[in-house]
């Protein structure tokens, strides 16, 4: 499938009409094999905008973007940022504590109030799962989930999946072992969706307490056992351990946690010797990942970054972009 042009090229080179069926972009669930592979080749064409003098195409000219940012971000809420700017789209950020929600305000009436200022899309960030249900639900604005909760994080998954695809060429039948905090990572349930629409062999691991719970109806495979989960992987990724989100004891101690399901360069030697190590970010450094293996030649964790602007260009182009207006709600 070859991806559209957003860079506006002559009649020659103009692109097949490519679009994705949803008006929105909530849930990893929202895209089929097909349009993954469409968003992660949208995404090549993207990346190489970020190689030129002037960064910048007109594909979003003339389309307002609110970033609305609800719970902290540096990586999804800045790469967003450039990469509606590189797309010439208007932008503007709210934060939560500099807007009317501090006053008491509901979300559904703060969406009700931006929607009287006809954007075309809102990036969501919120720590509520379904947060981003609901705007969908109240605004003619298409909405783009940036984290929601503990639900889904489909772009991080995609920058993901476009990252391993680089480094493997194909992401069918790679073994992908993640590991950490699996309860609380809205990154894991995105990315199992993802991950296993392109046919990866997808193996959870982490403290009982922690699990995700009903794994067994995602096809994927669950351990406690670190070392049964890193044999032969290709693809070994961390997740955060979220004590934002801890209300009690979920382990003795970060020590403990570490000595049972660290990755140190001894545990990673069981994966495949060509195995990459993915971080979605922010890492916790000796708790879910040594320092060595986050800084080491494995470690592809500032590439996933680099490679968050490349798939939000793609995401905010194949939603907003000028093909895309005949896309049905
Ligand atoms: N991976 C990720 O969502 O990071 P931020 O919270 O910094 O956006």
């Amino acid at each position: 499938m070859s991806a559209p042009s957003p860079a506006g090229g002559t009649e020659r080179d103009a692109p097949p009409l490519s679009r994705l069926r949803s008006k929105h972009l909530l849930s990893a669930a929202d895209l089929n094999a097909e349009e993954i592979v469409l968003l992660l080749d949208t995404a090549e064409a993207m990346q190489e905008i970020g190689t030129r003098r002037i960064k910048k195409v007109p594909a979003l000219r003339g389309k307002t973007v609110v970033n609305l940012f609800l719970e902290p971000s540096t990586r999804t809420r800045t790469s967003f940022e450039i990469a509606e700017k590189r797309l010439s789209a208007d932008t503007l950020n709210i934060a939560g504590s500099a807007s009317s929600l501090v006053k008491g305000e509901t979300l559904a009436d703060m969406a009700r109030t931006l929607e009287a200022m006809a954007p075309d899309l809102l990036v969501v960030r919120h720590a509520y799962s379904g947060a981003c249900d609901l705007l969908a639900r109240i605004c003619d604005a298409r909405v783009v989930n940036a984290g929601d909760g503990m639900h889904e994080h489909p772009t991080q998954a995609l920058l993901d999946a476009f990252t391993i695809r680089a480094h493997k060429g194909s992401i069918a039948g790679l073994k992908v072992a993640i590991v950490g905090d699996l309860l609380h990572s809205r990154v894991l349930r995105s990315n199992i969706l993802l991950l296993r629409a392109l046919g990866a062999d997808v193996w959870l691991c982490g403290p009982s307490t922690l699990m995700l719970p009903g794994s067994d109806r995602f096809g994927v495979h669950a351990t406690t056992a670190i070392d049964e989960a890193v044999a032969d992987a290709d693809v070994v990724m961390l997740l955060r351990v979220q004590f934002e989100r801890m209300h009690g004891g979920f382990f003795p101690s970060v020590r403990e946690y570490f000595e049972m399901f660290g990755i140190t360069a001894e545990r990673l030697r069981r994966a495949r010797p060509d195995a990459i190590v993915m971080h979605p970010g922010p890492m916790n450094r000796g708790v879910e990942i040594a320092s060595d293996v986050a800084d080491g030649p494995d470690s592809v964790i500032l590439e996933q970054v680099a490679n968050g602007v490349a798939i939000r260009m793609a995401v905010l182009y194949l939603l907003a972009g000028v093909e895309a207006d005949e896309v049905e709600p």
